[in-house]
């Protein structure tokens, strides 16, 4: 078994990844909640990005018929992959896109319009570090990978407009807000659209994203 120190070592050299190692394991129904969507909107190959180590999510979906492949960077294990794959059952890997895999979500090793649906718990852009360079980078591997008319959903996702919440949210969240107005140029590069939701009216600075490839 890999230990936790080489796994670091294979990505150290990598901008993309911060704080993989905080590890949960939110299943189908906790996915919905947070990404406020019903099982409808799952439209198959989804990409759960950012899936952890153990692919709950996956797990559920597959009962419902709905095929999910799952990126996580703790995926590189590969006893621990076979693990998942043979017990998992629900998947059979095609040799186009493999059901689960070890990815960082700036470098997808997907084809261009190849999954209709990413959904991404706690994980993208969350866990990237605070750096528009790799903010851009992460969504354009995104843009090119999801189907034309394709979705993607993310939670949590925290924005601002005003400059003066920036050091208030870090000081009490520890998580910094994504600009809106510099968002916005990316997004409109990128051939994105994009929607946020408030989760709740008084804290209108954590959001569920939702994009739509044009
Ligand atoms: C807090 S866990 C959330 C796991 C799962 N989505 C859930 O909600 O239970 C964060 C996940 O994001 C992954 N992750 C962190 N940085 C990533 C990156 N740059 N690209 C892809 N996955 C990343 C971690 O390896 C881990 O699987």
């Amino acid at each position: 078994m890999e230990r936790p120190s080489q796994f670091r070592e294979h990505y150290k050299e990598s901008k993309y990844l911060s704080c993989a190692e905080v590890l949960t394991g939110r299943d189908f129904t906790e996915y919905l909640d947070a990404l406020k969507i019903s099982s409808d909107k799952l439209v198959s190959p989804v990409l759960d990005l950012g899936s952890g180590k153990d692919e709950i999510f996956a797990r559920g979906a597959a009962d419902l018929g709905i095929k999910v492949i799952s990126v996580s960077p703790h995926l590189l294990n590969k006893k621990l992959r076979e693990e998942r794959i043979s017990d998992s059952c629900n998947h059979k890997s095609d040799n186009e896109n493999p059901p689960a895999f070890s990815a960082l979500a700036g470098e997808l090793p997907l084809k261009n319009d190849s999954i209709k649906t990413i959904v991404s718990v706690y994980s993208i852009p969350t866990k990237l570090p605070p750096d528009y360079d790799v903010f851009r980078r992460v969504f354009s591997e995104i843009a090119r990978v999801l189907a034309p008319n394709g979705h993607g959903y993310f939670f949590p996702f925290r924005v601002t407009r005003e400059p003066g919440y920036k050091s208030a949210l870090e000081v009490y969240s520890g998580a910094l807000p994504w600009r809106i107005d510099s968002l916005d140029k990316i997004f409109a590069d990128l051939g994105l659209e994009y929607q946020l939701n408030p989760i709740s009216d008084r804290e209108t600075y954590t959001t569920n994203l939702i994009i739509t490839k044009k």
